[in-house]
């Protein structure tokens, strides 16, 4: 046995084979990190690797943070930033964000949900966690993005908004710039971003309702919240113009019976598309259930306290319907990367 078969060269589809990362990604490691690998030999008239670059795509991969892994140039993929809103308070915003991410998380994607309530940031409460700064500070104190994600329930991130999001209000061009910047790289470390918005369109809800790439209204059978989405969606149609196409969706919350429910669904729709011309797909219904208050008093998210119950089936409803609904071409720009390039150009948020 010759020395080159105890040793034999490798080719990159080689390597691929060993380690069981993609040819992509070991090509992008290749031109990004050339100091971190052995040198390459060269056989017949092809350049080749040395059986110890085994070891040290295995190394670079291990020493990129599972969430910063850079994507292989060829296919960048960036999460879904879904925006939670509607137009009257407290119709179940912040709860149904919190137990959805768990839904989503539960069925396998990675997902983050941000405290985008200015002011009134309360996610970490919901979820039983102990108060932790918000991303406007962190930002403030150099945090990298990945560092905004705190670890919340099950699994999923969250990003806090804190005492410090105030400032957002008062809309610091500089804070706000870089907040969106941040959230861009955040999209590059999660499938799914879940943004729980304040209601109504103030000036920090804006640019959430402006960047995501999907809105999913929050309704309820009372007669002012329907009014009211149907006002928030009126602002939303005319500051993203009418040949936007992203999806706009409806879950009726806090409804006694299904078919209540679907009537209210379906008298929201009938709005939207009669007088803006906006499809409004309805994507679930979450009856009203005692088990939000009991969780709620125990400081725990209702899909952990009980997940057998029934708004915790209904949740879990909505993250399937939610999944099944993706729309791949807006998976290949980031949401917040977009709104940015916008704003550079001169946009109004
Ligand atoms: N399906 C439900 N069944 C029963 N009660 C619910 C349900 N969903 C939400 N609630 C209750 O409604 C109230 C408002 O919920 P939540 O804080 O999630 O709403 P919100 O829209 O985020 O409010 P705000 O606009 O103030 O941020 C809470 O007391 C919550 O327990
Ligand atoms: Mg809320």
């Amino acid at each position: 046995m010759n020395a080159a078969n105890a040793h034999p060269l490798l080719t990159i589809a080689d390597i691929a084979l060993r380690t069981g990362l993609e040819e992509s990604l070991l090509r992008f490691y290749e031109s990004e990190y050339p100091n971190a690998l052995p040198t390459k030999v060269l056989r017949g008239d092809a350049l080749l690797f040395p059986e110890e670059a085994v070891a040290a795509f295995q190394r670079l991969h291990r020493r990129q943070a599972p969430q910063q892994a850079p994507q292989p140039p060829d296919r960048p993929r960036y999460g879904r930033v879904i925006a939670i809103t509607s137009g009257k308070g407290g119709v179940g915003k912040t709860n149904i964000a919190l137990n959805l991410a768990i839904a989503i998380q539960r069925l396998g994607k990675m997902c983050v949900v941000v405290d985008g309530d200015l002011g009134m940031a309360n996610i970490h409460l919901l979820a039983g966690l102990p108060p932790r700064p918000g991303m406007t500070e962190l930002l403030a104190a150099d945090a990298r993005p990945s560092e905004l994600i705190g670890e919340g329930p099950e699994g999923i991130g969250i990003i806090t908004g804190g005492s410090g999001i105030i400032a957002l209000a008062d809309s610091d061009q500089a804070t706000r710039r870089r907040m969106i910047k941040a959230l861009a790289e955040v999209e590059r470390q999660a499938d799914v971003l879940i943004v729980d918005t304040g209601a109504g369109m103030g000036r920090g809800v804006r640019d959430f309702l402006q960047a995501a790439d999907e809105i999913l209204f929050v309704i309820t059978p009372d007669i002012t919240s329907l009014a009211d989405a149907y006002g928030l969606l009126k602002g939303i149609d005319q500051e993203r113009g009418g040949d936007d196409r992203r999806p706009i969706y409806s879950v009726v919350n806090m409804a006694d019976t299904l078919q209540q429910a679907a009537n209210v669904a379906l008298r929201f729709s009938d709005c939207a598309h009669r007088f803006l011309g906006r499809s409004v797909k309805n994507i679930g219904y979450i009856l009203k259930d005692a088990t939000v208050g009991a969780a709620t008093a125990r400081r725990t998210p209702y899909s952990v306290f009980r997940p057998q119950s029934r708004v915790s089936k209904h949740t879990h409803n909505l993250a399937v319907a939610l999944l099944r609904d993706e729309m791949d071409e807006l998976r290949i720009s980031s949401a917040f990367g977009r709104y940015r390039k916008m704003l550079d150009n001169g946009g109004q948020p």
